[in-house]
C-alpha cells in the first residue's frame, strides 16, 4: 500500500510512491517545421503511455493555435488553459482535463487567443516542475519555429523527441533544432509519413537517407496513415486500438520510451514486383 505524502483532494492527480514522490519525466515533442506530426505523435503516444498504465499529462504549448484538445476529442471540456495556470487564475487540478477514453491522461490545453510572447519562460518551467510531480510522463507539443514559444516549450523539459517527416526541409529543420537543443535533452527521432510506395519509386527519401543525415537515436518510424485523418475527426487518436501496423508503431514507441528493449523500427517495403525479382535482381 502507498503511504499519502501530502493532502490530496478527490480531484487531484496526484502520483504518489511510497514516501518519497519521484519526479515524472517531462518530454518535449519538436521539430522546427509545422505540420509535420508532433501533436498528431504527442496525442498518440500519449494514448499509448497511458493505455501502458503510465499517469500521463499533456501540455499544449501551441499557444494560440490550440489543436491537441481536438485530437483527443476533449474540445468541449475545456474551461481553463496553460495561461490561466501561469496567471494564476486556475489551479491546476481546475485546468487539467481528464481525457475520455483512457484512465491517467490529462490534457493541459493551450490558450486560442493568446501570444505566445505572452508566456514567461521561468514560470512555464515551474509548471512543468508541478506536473512532474503529479504524473510519470509529461509530454510537451511545441509550436512550429525556434522562436520563444519553442524555448517556452522546452524550458521545462529534460528530454526531446524531434519529429521529421521524409522531406529535405523538414530534415534540415530538424537538423537546426537539435543543434539548439545541444547536449541536453538526448533527442530522439520519430520519422513521420513514410509513403514506402514513393521511397521505393525513388521519390521519397527513406528512413535510412533521414537516419544517416539526423543521426540520432530512431524511436519509431509511422507510415503516412489516411486512418489519422478519420481518428483525428472523430478525437479518438488511432492508439486508443492496437489493429494495424501504425498503432502499433505508436505502442512501440511508448514501450520504448519506457524503456523495453523493442525491435527497430521499421516500416513494411512494398514487395518486389514480379518483374522486378526477375530482371533487377531483387528479392522477395
Ligand atoms: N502519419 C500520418 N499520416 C497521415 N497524416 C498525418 C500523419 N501525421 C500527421 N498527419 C496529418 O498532418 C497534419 C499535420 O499534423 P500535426 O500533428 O498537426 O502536425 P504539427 O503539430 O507538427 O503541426 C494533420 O492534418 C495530421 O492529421
Ligand atoms: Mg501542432
Amino acid at each position: 500500500m502507498h503511504a499519502l505524502t501530502h493532502t490530496a483532494t478527490a480531484t487531484e492527480p496526484a502520483v504518489t510512491r511510497g514516501e518519497t514522490t519521484k519526479l515524472g519525466r517531462a518530454i518535449v515533442v519538436t521539430s522546427g517545421k509545422g505540420g509535420v506530426g508532433k501533436t498528431t505523435t504527442t496525442a498518440n503516444l500519449g494514448t499509448a503511455l497511458a493505455q501502458r498504465g503510465a499517469r500521463v499529462a499533456l501540455v499544449d504549448a501551441d499557444i494560440g493555435l490550440r489543436n491537441l484538445d481536438i485530437l483527443l476529442g476533449l474540445e468541449n471540456r475545456v474551461q481553463y488553459h496553460v495561461l490561466d495556470v501561469l496567471d494564476e487564475n486556475a489551479s491546476l487540478d481546475d485546468a487539467l482535463v481528464a481525457d475520455k477514453h483512457s484512465d491517467g491522461l490529462y490534457l493541459l490545453a493551450a490558450a486560442q487567443s493568446r501570444e505566445k510572447e505572452e508566456v514567461d519562460t521561468e514560470k512555464m518551467r515551474a509548471l512543468v516542475a508541478s506536473l512532474r510531480e503529479r504524473f510519470d510522463y509529461v509530454i510537451i507539443d511545441s509550436p512550429a519555429g525556434i522562436e520563444k514559444g519553442f524555448k517556452n516549450a522546452v524550458a521545462g523539459a529534460q528530454e526531446a523527441i524531434v519529429v521529421c517527416t521524409p522531406e529535405v526541409s523538414a530534415v534540415r529543420d530538424v537538423d537546426r533544432v537539435v543543434g539548439l537543443l545541444g547536449n541536453r535533452f538526448r533527442p530522439q527521432l520519430v520519422i513521420n509519413r513514410v509513403r514506402p510506395q514513393l521511397v521505393k519509386k525513388g521519390t521519397m527519401l527513406s528512413v535510412e537517407d533521414v537516419d544517416a543525415f539526423l543521426r540520432l537515436p530512431l524511436l519509431g518510424v509511422i507510415a503516412d496513415e489516411p486512418q489519422i485523418i478519420v481518428t483525428t475527426n472523430r478525437g479518438e487518436p488511432l492508439a486508443l486500438s492496437r489493429d494495424g501496423q501504425t498503432a502499433n508503431a505508436y505502442h512501440a514507441i511508448a514501450a520504448r520510451i519506457a524503456g523495453e528493449d523493442v525491435p527497430a523500427p521499421r516500416v513494411e517495403m512494398p514487395k518486389p514486383t514480379l518483374f522486378e525479382r526477375l530482371f533487377r535482381g531483387g528479392r522477395a
